[in-house]
């Protein structure tokens, strides 16, 4: 309806117009517009190389550089707006506007290209954008990690396995463990990076061209490090989507696996954590809820980050090579995942920065339970017992304090001998949760000086 009907790019062969839903069907329009920059930057390095190599002449060249520019900046001031149903593809839809513009020279652009290799490159374009733009919030993430730990230093908490108190640690390694899985998914993200990198160009169709292009050239105008090898494996692979969305899923699982701490944390029972208000909402019936709903959006939305990269996988499964329509589904999972990766960063960041912590809670929650028996058997081992024997004697202990409603810190050195008599009188304060931490001095502890050298490194790695 008001959308002018414009000339198909493959029309020359057909007797009969498309039919409408067929049409419908096959338009990638409404998606692949967000290409629609790269696809011009292509277009004009590709228009570039073509008057270079004097495949068309200069005149032609400047026109359809000026032509394809114009349509950037009116793209970028929303002069134009790119309307669904108005072409079949971004690629026809520039051309399209080109021909508008400049009139039939515009066809010259498509010369020694396809819109196989087109898209190609377009994503591959695309895809460098993102990757500085994600490895950039990660990079906040971190330093929002790094801050809060730095701010909070000192402050205690039970460190869990198996969602029951274990040993004492540092709240701030707890959060420095994020900060190093963040900063794997940061390296991850880089290493991809080198294989999206490689320029698609130029493979034509499939097979190469005929056409005497240079596609160094475009490559450097366009940023690229590489030139493909394969001209049959440039315009069929989508590995490097794949190993963008895996990576993103794994960055996505360790988003989930902080967004369900601080779920816990902020709930009454845990109490170690305050969610800033403007990262929470209420409940329409009950007046006092505060809900933690960033956080159970991002652990929610792993879900579909996860499936982003199973649907690609299996879209991919066994598609003879080289181009298959198939892979025109490859988009809506790869701007997915970007946008919710990018909008789960952000938010994850601030959360973390604008958060309150509960130093008295989670000191408190540490007392009497038990998380120091390990200080108590590592104690007796240095006196010559097997730790076998001293996690068997401490056991003991354990069950003595339950039955006699104590906790490890209450008993005297006297009911101590009774279990074994070589307890003596410094056996008393390293039963303290911050003596536990102190002792915790291997590399990668969770000792007061570990921690913060720990956070030294963190804040060299991320200058
Ligand atoms: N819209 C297509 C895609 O996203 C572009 C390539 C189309 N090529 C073709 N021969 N129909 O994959």
């Amino acid at each position: 309806m008001g959308v002018k009907k414009i000339e198909k790019l493959w029309g020359g062969r057909f007797k009969k117009n498309i039919n409408k839903e067929m049409e419908e069907f096959i338009s990638s329009l409404s998606f692949d517009k967000k290409l629609v920059k790269h696809d011009l930057l292509g277009s004009i390095a590709h228009a570039q190389m073509l008057g270079k190599c004097k495949i068309i002449n200069e005149e032609e060249k400047d026109k359809i550089v000026e032509g394809l520019k114009q349509i950037l900046k009116e793209v970028q001031k929303g002069k134009i707006e790119i309307v669904n149903g108005e072409a079949e593809d971004i690629h026809s839809w520039v051309e399209n506007k080109l021909k508008e513009k400049i009139g039939t020279i515009a066809g010259k652009l498509h010369i020694a290209r396809s819109r196989n290799d087109q898209i190609a490159l377009d994503e591959r374009l695309y895809l460098k954008e993102e990757v500085l733009i994600i490895q950039d919030l990660l990079k906040d993430l971190q330093k929002s990690l790094m801050l809060t730990a730095q701010k909070n230093l000192g402050i205690i908490m039970p460190g869990y396995t198996h969602l029951q108190h274990a040993q004492p640690i540092l709240f701030s390694h707890h959060l420095m463990a994020y900060f190093y899985m963040f900063e794997r998914d940061k390296g991850r993200i880089q290493d991809l990076n080198k294989r999206v990198d490689i320029l698609p160009l130029g493979s034509a169709a499939l097979a190469g061209t005929f056409f005497p292009i240079d596609r160094e050239y475009v490559a450097t105008q366009l940023g690229f490090n590489q030139v493909s090898e394969n001209s049959l494996d440039a315009v069929s692979d989508r590995d490097y989507i794949l190993e963008f969305l895996s990576a993103s899923a794994i960055l996505m699982m360790h988003l989930s696996r902080l967004s369900e701490e601080i779920i816990l944390w902020s709930s009454k029972e845990f109490n170690f954590i305050e969610l800033d208000d403007s990262f929470c909402t209420g409940s329409s019936i009950m007046p006092q809820k505060k809900n933690p709903d960033a956080a159970e959006l991002i652990r929610g939305k792993t879900g579909r980050i996860y499936g982003n990269l199973i649907n690609l996988l299996i879209m991919m499964k066994a598609l003879p090579l080289a181009y298959n329509h198939d892979m025109q589904e490859d988009k809506e999972p790869l701007f997915d995942t970007v946008s919710t990766l990018e909008k789960s960063l952000f938010l994850m960041s601030k959360m973390i920065e604008t958060m309150q912590v509960n130093k008295e809670k989670m000191e408190t929650s540490t007392k009497g339970d038990f998380s120091t028996a390990t200080e108590l058997a590592d104690y007796l081992v240095k006196k010559g017992l097997s730790f076998r024997e001293a996690h068997k004697l401490v056991g003991n202990i354990v069950i003595y304090c339950l039955e006699n409603k104590k906790i490890l810190e209450d008993l005297t050195l006297s009911e101590l001998n009774f279990f074994h008599k070589d307890f003596n009188k410094d056996v008393l304060k390293i039963l303290k949760p911050q003596s536990a931490i102190d002792a915790k001095d291997s590399y990668g502890g969770t000792s007061l000086k570990m921690v913060k050298e720990s956070i030294q490194k963190a804040k060299k790695t991320l200058n």
